[in-house]
C-alpha cells in the first residue's frame, strides 16, 4: 500500500514528465502552493538549466523555487504563464476545485487565471463527489472579519477564523465549515460578491484543465468536459 506522500511524490514526478514534453525554451511555468507542489518543485531543480522563468503562487514557493537556483519573477513582469501546476484540497469530476488549504489561495487563483494551462496535481483521496466537505477558505480584509462571518452564516456555513495566519497580502483567512456547495460556480460568485472578500477558495469559474490523479494503480487522467 502507497502511502499518501509516495502518491504525491507519483503525481508530481507524472506532472514534471507532461510538462517537459509540452514546453520548449522560453515557457513560464506557474508554480503552486503546499507539499504536493513542493515535490514538482524539487524535481524541477534537475532541469533547472533549462527553465527560463518561473511565477510562483506564495513566498513559500517562491523561497523554495530559489533555494534549488530556479528562476523566480513577478507575474507582471511576464507575458502570459504558459502551464500552471499546483494541487488542490478537493476536486469534483468537472475538474472544479477547493483550494487554499494552505491559505495561498488568492495567488494561487491570479495565477490560473492568467495560465493558458491548469495541470492540477492531487493524490486520489482529493477526488469527491461534491465539493465541501474540506472547509472552505475565504481570504478577508481584517477589518471585515465580523462582517464576512456573519454573511457566511446567511449562507449556510459555520465560519471559523484562522487563528494566527496572514496570507502573503497581509489579510487573514476564515474557512467555512459545513457549506453546502450545490453549484459551485454560482457560490464563488456569491462569496466574492461580499464585501470585505478578496477571494475564496472555490475554483469552479477558472477549474483545471486536466487532473493527474495518482491512485495505487498509477496516476491517471481526468480532463475538463
Ligand atoms: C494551498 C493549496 C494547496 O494546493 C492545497 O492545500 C493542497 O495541498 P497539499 O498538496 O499539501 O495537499 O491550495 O493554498
Amino acid at each position: 500500500m502507497k502511502t499518501q506522500a509516495q502518491l504525491k511524490q507519483e503525481v508530481a514526478q507524472a506532472a514534471f514528465d507532461y510538462v517537459r514534453g509540452r514546453v520548449g525554451d522560453k515557457a513560464v511555468l506557474g508554480i503552486g502552493t503546499g507539499s504536493t507542489a513542493n515535490c514538482f518543485i524539487d524535481l524541477l531543480a534537475g532541469i533547472k538549466a533549462q527553465i527560463d522563468a518561473t511565477v510562483a503562487s506564495s513566498e513559500a514557493s517562491a523561497e523554495r523555487l530559489r533555494s534549488h537556483g530556479i528562476p523566480v519573477l513577478d507575474l507582471n513582469a511576464v507575458d502570459g504563464v504558459d502551464i500552471y501546476i499546483d494541487g488542490a484540497d478537493e476536486a469534483n469530476a468537472a475538474l472544479e476545485l477547493v483550494k487554499g488549504g494552505g491559505g495561498a489561495l488568492t495567488r494561487e487563483k491570479i495565477v490560473a487565471a492568467v495560465a493558458r494551462e491548469f495541470v492540477c496535481i492531487a493524490d486520489e483521496s482529493k477526488l469527491v463527489a461534491r465539493l465541501g466537505a474540506f472547509p472552505l477558505p475565504v481570504e478577508v480584509i481584517p477589518m471585515a472579519r465580523s462582517h464576512v462571518g456573519r454573511e457566511l452564516l446567511k449562507l449556510g456555513a459555520d465560519p471559523v477564523y484562522r487563528q494566527g495566519v496572514l496570507t502573503d497580502n497581509g489579510n487573514i483567512i476564515i474557512d467555512a465549515h459545513g457549506l453546502q456547495v450545490l453549484d459551485a460556480r454560482t457560490l464563488e460568485e456569491r462569496i466574492n460578491n461580499i464585501t470585505g472578500v478578496v477571494c475564496n477558495g472555490l475554483f469552479a469559474r477558472r477549474p483545471a484543465d486536466l487532473l493527474l490523479l495518482a491512485g495505487q494503480g498509477g496516476v491517471r487522467t481526468l480532463r475538463a468536459g
